[in-house]
């Protein structure tokens, strides 16, 4: 398994989760920020983790905008798995599920169904348990 994790952050929580989730993934796995994503970075990934904060019911722009690029069948034989960070289960929009939609387009299968982590307000701080919990789903991925 090659892994590689791909976030966007605002705030720095997103990204805490991102590396949260590297580090359970293994100490080799690269943590890499959206909008330094290029193609080689994909080059024999396997299982391809992606993270955003919602940002207006949907994916970051940043992150939108690196999901558009992707060519149908670049990920072909790449499971992917999806979460975004939010501040309330109500009013959230979904956007790892939008995420996970633009992967499973590109060609991917899906390692994983969608999911969230939780920060307490705009700017986080993550709600507390949420890096164990980020943890504990990056280890069923490497299983599944
Ligand atoms: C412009 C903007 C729009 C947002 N829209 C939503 C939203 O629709 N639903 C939600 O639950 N949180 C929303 N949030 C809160 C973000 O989810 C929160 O800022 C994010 O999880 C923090 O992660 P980050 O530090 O990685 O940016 C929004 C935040 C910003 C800045």
């Amino acid at each position: 398994m090659k892994a590689l994790v791909v976030f966007d952050s605002n705030f720095g929580n997103t990204k805490l989760v991102a590396e949260a989730i590297g580090r359970s993934l293994g100490d080799q796995t690269p943590v890499i920020p959206v909008t330094a994503m290029t193609a080689e970075h994909l080059r024999g990934v396997t299982l391809l983790v992606v993270g955003s904060p919602i940002n207006g019911w949907r994916p970051s722009e940043k992150t939108g905008h690196w999901l558009s690029q992707l060519k149908p069948n670049q990920l072909r034989n790449v499971s992917v798995a999806t979460f975004d960070t939010r501040v309330s289960l109500i009013i959230h929009g979904d956007a790892a599920k939008q995420i996970s939609k633009h992967l499973l387009d590109a060609g991917a299968t899906l390692a994983a169904q969608p999911t969230w982590f939780f920060v307490e307000g705009k700017e986080g701080p993550l709600r507390p348990g949420e890096l164990a919990r980020a943890k504990a789903w990056a280890k069923t991925l490497m299983s599944g």
